[in-house]
């Protein structure tokens, strides 16, 4: 495992990006005092351009993240519809027109990177690790471009923050004497879709259950919203023997309203089960060895 880049921003104060055999690896590193508590929020699946966008939700949610001092947030994906005149999912798909102005459809793609630039900016400081969704996915997979490395996260400077795939972030509070304590997050946009919420849920605990070592499981895609504690155990370092391990399940949730009332997209079409609106998240208080953690929906 190889570090390759050592970069100094606030916060984290020190962000280190390694890559092992199989997975994007990020440390991160915090002081702290006894009480603080950080917030990580999964914020993602925006769908910004759909006529299905929430962005009063999104402004709420962004200036929540902004106003907290220990904010973190995730983006698992989906940030833009990223639906062409060229995709067979354009004709049934509503079109926002206060982003992409009628007559302009043939750059609509571009106006949804302009908007998520500037909407997305004052939080970036904050955000932990962007991944990919399905529908960035299929653009870059007709088009070669990787749009949100190249017209969001490149030009504000923050490419190091894309991952394709999953992401392992190691989370470590160190206290005024120097002893870390730490939170492992496994991140990804995911491909799990599913009507029922229980059945999602239940795929969560299993697949957090799958590592040996991670205490948050985040993931997008089917945009369910839950944050959730579960029993874990682990083998701990020395792998002689189970340990129960606290874990935390989280669906990062969504802005994209499955009906409109005077329209329809292709959610509707497809008769999707219509999802809360809203974005999960979980507080993580340092406290000498561990890191408590709390659930939040
Ligand atoms: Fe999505």
């Amino acid at each position: 495992m190889q570090a390759y880049s050592r970069l100094q921003r606030s916060p984290p104060p020190i962000l280190e990006v390694c890559y092992d055999a199989c997975m994007k690896l990020t440390k991160v590193r915090y002081g702290y005092e006894p009480g603080d508590v950080w917030t990580l929020w999964g914020f993602g699946d925006w769908h910004v351009g759909s006529a299905n966008c929430d962005k009063k939700l999104l402004y709420k949610t962004r200036d929540r993240i902004l106003e907290d001092p220990r904010a973190l947030w995730v983006h698992p994906g989906d940030a833009a519809e990223c639906i062409t005149v060229k995709d067979p999912r354009w004709a049934s798909g509503g079109i926002d027109y206060e982003i992409c102005p009628a007559g302009e459809s043939d750059f609509v793609v571009d106006h949804q990177m302009h908007w998520i630039r500037e909407f997305v900016e004052p939080i970036l400081p904050k955000c932990l690790v962007w991944h990919e969704g399905n529908h960035e996915g299929k653009y870059s997979e007709n088009s070669g471009h990787k749009l949100i490395v190249e017209q969001v996260l490149e030009p504000l400077g923050y490419k190091q923050l894309w991952a394709p795939a999953q992401q392992t972030t190691l989370m470590q509070f160190a206290d005024e004497h120097g002893k870390v304590c730490s939170v492992r997050l496994n991140s990804a946009h995911g491909k799990k879709t599913g009507q029922s919420v229980g059945a999602i849920i239940n795929w969560a605990i299993n697949r957090l259950r799958s590592y040996d070592d991670v205490d948050i499981l985040m993931r997008g895609h089917h945009h369910h919203c839950f944050a959730l504690k579960c029993a874990n155990v682990s083998t701990g370092r020395s792998h002689s023997r189970l340990h129960d391990r606290e874990g935390v399940i989280m669906g990062t949730g969504s802005a994209m309203k499955t009906m409109q009332e005077d329209a329809k997209s292709y959610a509707e079409d497809a008769d999707f089960m219509p999802v809360v609106l809203g974005f999960p998240r979980v507080t993580l208080r340092p406290d000498r060895e561990t890191v408590r953690m709390e659930a939040i929906q």
